[in-house]
């Protein structure tokens, strides 16, 4: 599968589980959050954002020249407004957060976007064991995902893929609220080896989907996860 396919398949999935799950208890409120280096600012996106955060996914995802058109990036914008207009009136939670050039110099990305990340909450892939009633059960609780993080090329290396997922990390822990089990989890592609190597030197840790894989999409891919409150 090509890797804009997948974009869009990873989305329609996303849409789907969304209308799946739509009655899951409302996990707390994001409150916005921003961080500020000497370089970059880090925040929630705006609706002005998004058509330079299209520009960065499609370049980033569409290796395909016939996918790098102005119509592909148009069609990814309008996926990210409809996602955010959703966000207003789902009870799950979602973020869409941006990291832009304190000084919009230095960067080559359109309309100083260096950097995005979206985080929302999923299904657990695996099944987690509870006591309830003094009886144990195997739930698949609503959890934190991360989807699409990117990192404009002329600011790799400097610490910025990092620092989105810090703050990801911070968010999702006051979605769950201090519950020890919940972690954050995420899927790269298994053939994406700069990604596994950035989110293992980050602590998270590969996930055992032998007894799960056959309720994925998406086997081609490694799951990995991080505890939150660990
Ligand atoms: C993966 C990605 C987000 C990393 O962002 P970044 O801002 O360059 O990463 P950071 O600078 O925060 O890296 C932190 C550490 O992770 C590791 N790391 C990051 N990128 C790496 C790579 N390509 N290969 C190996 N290790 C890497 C390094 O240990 C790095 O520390 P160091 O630079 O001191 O050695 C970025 O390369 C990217 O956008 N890639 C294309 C899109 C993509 O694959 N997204 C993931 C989809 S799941």
């Amino acid at each position: 599968m090509v890797q804009g396919q997948l974009l869009v398949h990873v989305w329609s999935f996303w849409m789907l589980r969304q209308a799946i799950f739509s009655h899951v208890t409302p996990i707390a409120a994001l409150s916005p959050s921003s961080i500020s280096s000497s370089q970059f600012t880090y925040r929630m996106a705006k609706n002005a954002d998004l058509p330079g955060v299209a520009q960065l996914l499609r370049d980033t995802f569409e290796s395909d020249d016939q996918n790098r058109d102005s119509t592909k990036a148009k069609e990814i914008e309008q996926g990210l407004q409809r996602r955010m207009t959703e966000m207003k009136s789902t009870p799950l939670p979602h973020a869409f957060l941006v990291a832009t050039p304190s000084d919009l110099v230095g960067t080559k990305s359109p309309d100083g976007i260096a950097a995005f990340l979206e985080l929302g909450t999923m299904p657990s892939p695996i099944s987690i064991e509870k006591e309830w009633n003094g009886v144990n059960v195997f739930t698949r609780p609503e959890l934190p995902y991360v989807a699409n993080l990117v990192v404009s090329e002329s600011t790799r290396r400097q610490k910025v893929g990092y620092t989105m997922v810090q703050l990801a990390i911070k968010i999702a822990k006051k979605w769950c609220d201090g519950s020890s089990d919940a972690f954050l989890f995420l899927s790269v592609d298994h053939d994406n080896q700069g990604a596994l190597s950035f989110y293992e030197r980050l602590g998270f840790e590969r996930m055992d989907l032998s007894t799960s894989q056959k309720a994925l999409p998406t086997i081609s891919k490694v799951y990995l996860k991080k505890f939150l409150f660990r």
